[in-house]
């Protein structure tokens, strides 16, 4: 396995010391999404500078919080494992990094695990504040970036697994028929993961456009392979937050995506709580 297992160990020990209930799915929230772990209860945080080796987010609105707990209204009383916060890839560079969370929801006994983003829409029928089911992935210039030091037989399988990084097709269903429960209109489509940080430039755009990119963001497509790697259902959901460069005469910042997020709180709010209270065993 790519990750470095004593540091995955570490964190697990001291994890499980504080957290005595097995998750059965776990949520990673995007770019100013994290507000929505507040509403749990019965819940038991850890900051994750509390963990030994645990790489901490340098992006603003990604907390840093580890969190189990129950939604008020989830007739089952399920445990949920919420991740406020996300390592990008692109802040330092390994990949491990960003997907050490994943192991930790795995190994935690999350079956289920969920991403969420803000991402720049791309498909011209998209507006800020819309949210978008992520149907498939497009990767540019980032596959394979850091070839693995440790090439195990397990990690052989890992990397060539023909079925694995696929999302899963009845959990893209449940979450759309999520959203047709409570009458929120929902896009779908192609997510692409660009290495980031900085946004695209309009020709960039214009490219991802001609290849059938919907949305556009620096997050979760490594997440969503290594979650079905290990054998986790996944899916993930965008906040379309912006428009992307080209697509709008305004400047685009880190802010604007911030205060989209902010505006559909609710929203979001109201179908993450239907998606993961009806959630198919
Ligand atoms: N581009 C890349 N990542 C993003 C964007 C964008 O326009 N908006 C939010 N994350």
């Amino acid at each position: 396995m790519i990750v470095n297992k004593s540091l995955l160990g570490n964190i697990l020990s001291t994890l499980k010391k504080q957290m005595s209930e097995e998750p059965s799915s776990a949520l990673i929230l995007g770019s100013g999404l994290g507000e929505y772990a507040d509403q749990l209860v019965s819940s038991v945080t850890v900051p994750t500078s509390s963990l030994p080796g645990y790489p901490r987010s340098s992006v603003h609105g990604h907390a840093g919080k580890i969190i189990i707990g129950h939604l008020p209204n989830d007739p089952q009383h399920r445990p949920l494992m919420v991740f406020k916060g996300r390592v990008h890839f692109y802040e330092s560079g390994d990949l491990e990094k960003t997907l050490l969370p994943v192991h930790v929801a795995s190994e935690m006994g999350a079956r289920t695990l969920i991403l969420t983003n803000a991402a720049g829409g791309i498909n011209p029928r998209f507006r800020a504040g819309d949210l978008m089911v992520i149907e498939d992935y497009i990767t540019i210039g980032t596959r394979g970036i850091r070839p693995p030091t440790d090439r195990s037989k397990d990690e052989e399988k890992l990397r060539t697994e023909k079925s694995a990084g696929k999302t899963d097709t009845k959990l893209i269903a449940h979450f759309k028929r999520s959203a047709d429960a409570i009458g929120l209109p929902i896009q779908s489509g192609t997510y692409c993961w660009l290495l980031g940080p900085t946004y695209e430039t309009p020709a960039e755009i214009e490219m991802l456009r001609r290849l059938g990119a919907d949305a556009v963001g620096m997050s979760t497509v490594p997440e969503l392979v290594r979650g079905s790697q290990l054998g986790m259902r996944v899916g993930g959901i965008s906040l379309i937050s912006n428009l992307a460069a080209g697509m709008s005469s305004e400047k685009l910042s880190h802010e604007e995506v911030t205060e989209a997020a902010k505006r559909v709180t609710v929203h979001f709010s109201n179908l993450m709580t239907t998606i993961l209270t009806n959630l198919p065993q």
